[in-house]
């Protein structure tokens, strides 16, 4: 089978496409055959050698953490799937969804959303699970909460402000200029250009803060957090010592793959509750293309890999 591969960190020369073996499940596992799988800024980071899952311990590594296909194998303790149900899923990280057939773990995997095909399915795992974890596990978010969402034109901005709209939040979120119809469109309810305006000047205070940017957007919201709120990123550790005196809840996390959330992801898609937006889709050969793209170009929702299918 194909799978595009690194055998050392660096740019995206690194990545190969190249023919290695079918992998075989065990156990609690299945074999996915590879109808579409996403690009996400991890992939990136894991390829330059800057994610801690990925040392050279793992070399020769497959990219890529979520996929849709359909089930080709079943290993022998898996009884909730059968050979070729449609499935999506968020992988664990020893497990890359740039190649034509792919292991998962079976509590990882869910049947995909009837209501979209593989490329759109393939573009939800990652982001709508990062999402629902920042929100709802992590930022405790509630029905009538306030909460002002950083990068709401990405990949995990577009699922957390329709997320969140669908929990009964009310939900401002900053976007570029370009993409404020978009966010709107989603839900929001407050929309604010973040190379033109300053959030902290035109946002009654939140409950929960999502920042999905870091830096001094993050320092910045410390500003308008009300005190027992919370300032949840998926970057890095907001201040401590801030946040005491503020008396805030602060954290950073990273997402964990959970077939049972994806489930309900899955449930609130095909309820109509939730829009999938996919930018472009390149072939899985084109995965370096798309990683430079995902980097350099105004990205609207997300880039997809065609692989089989
Ligand atoms: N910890 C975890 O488990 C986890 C999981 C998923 C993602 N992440 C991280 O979370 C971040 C977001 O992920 P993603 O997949 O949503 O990325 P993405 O698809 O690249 O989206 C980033 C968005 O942020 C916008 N943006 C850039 N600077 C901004 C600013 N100062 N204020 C507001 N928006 C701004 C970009 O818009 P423009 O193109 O217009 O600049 C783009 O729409 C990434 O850094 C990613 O690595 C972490």
């Amino acid at each position: 089978m194909q799978a595009v591969r690194i055998h050392r960190f660096g740019g995206p020369e690194v990545l190969k496409v190249e023919t290695i073996e079918e992998p075989i499940p065990t156990g609690n596992e299945v074999v996915i055959r590879v109808l579409a799988a996403s690009v996400n800024p991890a992939d990136a980071k894991m390829r330059e050698g800057k994610y801690p899952a990925v040392t050279d311990s793992e070399l020769p590594y497959v990219l890529g953490r979520d996929v849709c296909g359909e089930i080709a194998n079943i290993g022998d303790e898996v009884s909730s799937f059968l050979m070729g149900d449609e499935v999506f899923a968020f992988l664990s990280p020893e497990n890359g969804g740039y190649e034509e057939f792919v292991v998962a773990k079976s509590s990882e995997i869910t049947m995909k959303p009837k209501s979209l095909d593989p490329i759109d399915a393939a573009a939800v795992p990652l982001v709508g699970i990062t999402a629902w974890q920042g929100l709802f596990d992590h930022g405790r978010l509630r029905a009538g909460q306030r909460l002002i969402i950083h990068g709401g034109a990405g990949g995990v901005g577009h699922f957390a402000i329709q997320l969140a709209k669908a929990s009964g939040a009310w939900v401002a979120t900053t976007v570029s200029g370009a993409d404020k119809e978009f966010a709107t469109s989603l839900g929001a309810d407050q929309v604010i250009d973040y190379k033109t305006e300053r959030f902290e000047d035109i946002v009654d205070p939140v409950d929960v803060v999502y920042d999905l940017i870091g830096g001094d957007t993050q320092d910045r919201s410390f500003q308008i957090v009300k005190s027992g709120g919370a300032l949840i990123s998926t970057l890095s550790e907001p201040d401590g010592d801030r946040a005491a005196k503020q008396n805030i809840r602060v954290g950073r996390y990273t997402a964990q793959p959970n077939g049972a959330q994806l489930q309900k992801i899955a449930e609130l898609i095909d309820a109509g509750k939730i829009k999938v937006v996919v930018d472009s889709t390149f072939d899985l050969t084109q995965a370096a293309k798309a990683q430079e793209t995902l980097k350099n170009k105004h990205v609207r929702g997300k880039i997809v890999l065609k692989v089989l299918g």
